[in-house]
C-alpha cells in the first residue's frame, strides 16, 4: 500500500498526528456511548480511590482507541505505559513491565489479539489479584513464587475482538466498541485540527473532506494535511469546497472517500469472481494484499457504507457498490438473498 492515505502503520506522520489528539475526555468528539460510560466508571474509581477496571477498546484502525487509553491515563492522573501485543515476546518481558507499574497505572497493550497464548497466562492472575507466578528454577527443583503486583488497569486495544480468547476476553470489566463517525462529528475534528495546525478553512472545505474521510478521524486529519499543501500553494492557504475538491481528486479520492485499493478490492470482486461470493483469502491474492490489511482496513468501511456484504460463503459486491464503480450487476441481486 504504497502513498496509502488509510495505512494503519503509517508512523512517521503519526508522530505528527499526536499533537492533533484531543488529550481530555470532553475534547474527545463523538462515541457517544462509549464517552458516558467511561465519565461514570471514572467518577466512581476515582470516589472509591481504586484503579478503573480492565477495559478493551475494539474497532477499525483511526477510530482513537490508542487516543482514548492516553485520555483515561490523563482523567485518572496516573501514568501510562504503552506497548503492543508483538512486542511482548517472553513471559519475562510482561513480568518485567508489570512489577515496574505503579499504583493505578494504566497498561496500554496494542493489537492485545497477537498476544502468545503462554504470555495471556501470566496475565490472567495479574489481572485478577494483581499477582504474577514466577517459575524459580528448572525441573524436579522448580518452584513458584507468587510476587504481588501493584494494582494497575489493563487497556487492551483491537481491531479484532474475535480473535481475542474467551478467558481472557472474559476477564475485561468492560469490551467497549468504537463507533464510524458521522459527518458532523468529522466535520467538529477537523475544525479542531484546523485550529491547532492554523489553517483557514470554511464551512464548505470542513464538509467536502468530511464526507471523504471514511467516517475515520485519522483520514480525516491526514486528508486536512495533504489539502493544506495544495491550498498553500494555490490558494493563499484557504482551503474551501473548491480547493478541497480538487486536491481530493487529485489524490484519487472519490466522493464516498474511496481511494485505488478500494476500488481495486471491488473492481477485483465484480471482474474475477462475477461480484462474489469469493473468500477472503482469494481476494488478497488475487490484489497482492496481505489478509489483515483486507480484513482491517480496507472492508470495515466498505460494509459500513453497505457496498459488499459478508455471507457464510464469502464477500459479495451489493448493487450499492456496482452503481457507485458505475458498474451494472448482471444478477448482481439474486446473489443477495
Ligand atoms: N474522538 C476523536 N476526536 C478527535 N480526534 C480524534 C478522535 N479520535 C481519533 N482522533 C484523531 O485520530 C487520530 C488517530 O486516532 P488513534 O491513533 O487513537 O486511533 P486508533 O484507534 O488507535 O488506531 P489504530 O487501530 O490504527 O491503532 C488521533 O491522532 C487523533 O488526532
Ligand atoms: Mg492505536
Amino acid at each position: 500500500m504504497e502513498d496509502d492515505i488509510k495505512d494503519p502503520k503509517e508512523q512517521v506522520e503519526e508522530e505528527i498526528l499526536v499533537t492533533l489528539r484531543p488529550r481530555k475526555l470532553d475534547e474527545y468528539i463523538g462515541q457517544e456511548a462509549i464517552r458516558e460510560n467511561l465519565l461514570i466508571s471514572l467518577q466512581a474509581a476515582k470516589k472509591r480511590q481504586e484503579p478503573l477496571e480492565h477495559l478493551i477498546l475494539y474497532g477499525p484502525p483511526g477510530l482513537g482507541k490508542t487516543t482514548l487509553a492516553h485520555i483515561i491515563a490523563n482523567e485518572m492522573q496516573t501514568g501510562i505505559r504503552v506497548t503492543s501485543g508483538p512486542a511482548i515476546e517472553r513471559a519475562g518481558d510482561l513480568a518485567s513491565i508489570l512489577t515496574n507499574l505503579t499504583d493505578g497505572d494504566i497498561l496500554f497493550v496494542d493489537e492485545i489479539h497477537r498476544l502468545n497464548r503462554n504470555i495471556e497466562e501470566v496475565l490472567y492472575p495479574a489481572m485478577e489479584d494483581y499477582a504474577i507466578d514466577l517459575v524459580l528454577g528448572k525441573g524436579p527443583s522448580a518452584r513458584t513464587m507468587r510476587i504481588d503486583l501493584p494494582k494497575f488497569t489493563l487497556v487492551g486495544a483491537t481491531t479484532k475482538v474475535g480473535a481475542l480468547s474467551s478467558p481472557l476476553r472474559d476477564r475485561f470489566g468492560h469490551v467497549m466498541r468504537l463507533e464510524f463517525y458521522s459527518e458532523e462529528e468529522l466535520e467538529q475534528i477537523i475544525k479542531r485540527a484546523a485550529k491547532i495546525l492554523k489553517v483557514e478553512i470554511d464551512k464548505g472545505g470542513l464538509e467536502e473532506i468530511a464526507k471523504r474521510a471514511r467516517k475515520t478521524p485519522r483520514i480525516a486529519n491526514r486528508l486536512l494535511k495533504r489539502i493544506r499543501d495544495y491550498a498553500e500553494v494555490l490558494h493563499q492557504g484557504k482551503i474551501t469546497a473548491e480547493i478541497a475538491k480538487k486536491a481530493l481528486d487529485q489524490l484519487k479520492i472519490d466522493s464516498l472517500g474511496l481511494d485505488k485499493n478500494d476500488r481495486c478490492y471491488l473492481e477485483c470482486i465484480i471482474d474475477k469472481f462475477s461480484g462474489g461470493p469469493v473468500g477472503i483469502d482469494t481476494i488478497a491474492t488475487a490484489i497482492s494484499e496481505d489478509r489483515d490489511t483486507v480484513e482491517d482496513v480496507i472492508e470495515p468501511y466498505l460494509l459500513q457504507i453497505g457496498f459488499i456484504d459478508r455471507t457464510r460463503q464469502g464477500r459479495i459486491v451489493t448493487p450499492g457498490g456496482y452503481e457507485h464503480l458505475g458498474r451494472k450487476s448482471a444478477g448482481g441481486q439474486a446473489k443477495l438473498i
